[in-house]
């Protein structure tokens, strides 16, 4: 035998050396979850070890997180029902408490990345992402909303805006509001590719904005295919979008893979709650070892060709790199 792979397998030396794949702290961006009032911490029972913080919390958390070397945050409210209606009215509303902790968040860490949702669902007293009308969504109704929105939020000070809905045309219709109002600076990164999956249970409980009725299948991709994420890679990147995101990350790897190849943006996945609940659960009971198989999934994600990782794992990773 001329050639034997496992010489490059011999030592943890040369398996350093020949490392293809190296997670950094740098590679991630922080979800976290906001609440209203002050000295509120909740633990989300479906994702041990996330918390909604309100936000003299929240600031402190980013701050801990910053001394770990994360950077960038993407901040989800959660409104009670009461402050919630059909036009998801509360997300523009400039008093609005999420709005004013950007604010805050930006002016007391100016360095760190903020990154706002642009979705109706936390404000929607039907729990979509579209305005709903006898029970149909309507695409182009919404983009007004979204774009009502995005206006508040750059305002406020996002550096990023996200917009987690998939009506057709919204980043392009994001960017014309932005340009138009002097916000030229404000990135939007896509959620390009955001499949509709069983996955996103526990955030829905985090932010109590699962749909009254029906599913988010009318919006939402199927998982069955493939061929739609480049046409909607294609549009996002005429529209004028800065980062394409795959969404789940861990089932779509093969999507990662595929914006990766075939667009020349920075692509994000989003390692969402049902991937980090998974691990959680299964670590709880002694079933596999959670640390390495956060360690191994995360790897998977970068190695698949995302540049940018949206992982609740964040602060866990920061904290066994120190
Ligand atoms: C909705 C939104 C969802 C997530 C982020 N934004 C859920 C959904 O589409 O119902 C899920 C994130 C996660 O599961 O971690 N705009």
């Amino acid at each position: 035998m001329l050639k034997r792979p496992r010489r490059n397998r011999k030592s943890q030396a040369i398996r350093n050396m020949v490392e293809e794949t190296r997670l950094s702290v740098k590679d991630f961006i922080f979800p976290m979850f906001l609440i209203e009032g002050i000295n509120q911490k909740v633990e989300v029972s479906s994702m041990p070890g996330i918390y909604r913080y309100s936000l003299d919390l929240m600031l402190k958390e980013i701050e801990i997180c910053m001394e770990l070397g994360i950077m960038a945050f993407d901040i989800f409210p959660a409104y009670p029902e009461s402050k919630k209606d059909r036009f998801a009215t509360e997300s523009h509303n400039p008093e609005t408490f999420y709005l004013k902790a950007i604010h805050k968040i930006k002016t007391t860490f100016p360095e760190a990345c903020v990154m706002t949702d642009v979705a109706m669902d936390p404000y929607s007293s039907d729990g979509h992402d579209g305005l709903v009308e006898k029970g149909k969504i309507l695409n182009d109704e919404t983009l007004e909303i979204l774009g009502r929105m995005s206006l508040a939020q750059a305002r406020a000070g996002a550096d990023i805006l996200g917009p987690s809905d998939m009506m057709d045309g919204r980043v392009g219709y994001i960017r014309k509001v932005l340009d138009e109002n002097g916000f030229t600076d404000v990135s939007i990164m896509s959620y390009t590719a955001k499949y509709a999956s069983a996955f996103y249970g526990p955030f829905r409980d985090a932010l109590d904005s699962a749909p009254k009725m029906g599913d988010k299948k009318t919006y939402q991709m199927d998982f069955a295919n493939h061929s739609e994420a480049l046409i909607e890679a294609q549009l996002d990147t005429e529209e004028g979008a800065d980062f394409l995101m795959v969404k789940p990350a861990l089932a779509y790897l093969d999507i990662i893979k595929l914006l990766k190849d075939n667009s020349n943006l920075p692509i994000a996945a989003y390692n969402v709650s049902g991937e980090y609940s998974m691990v959680k659960a299964a670590a709880e009971r002694g079933w596999i070892d959670g640390e390495k198989a956060m360690l191994e999934s995360l790897t998977s994600i970068k190695r698949a060709g995302a540049n940018v990782i949206l992982s609740y794992f964040a602060k866990e990773f920061a904290m066994m790199e120190k």
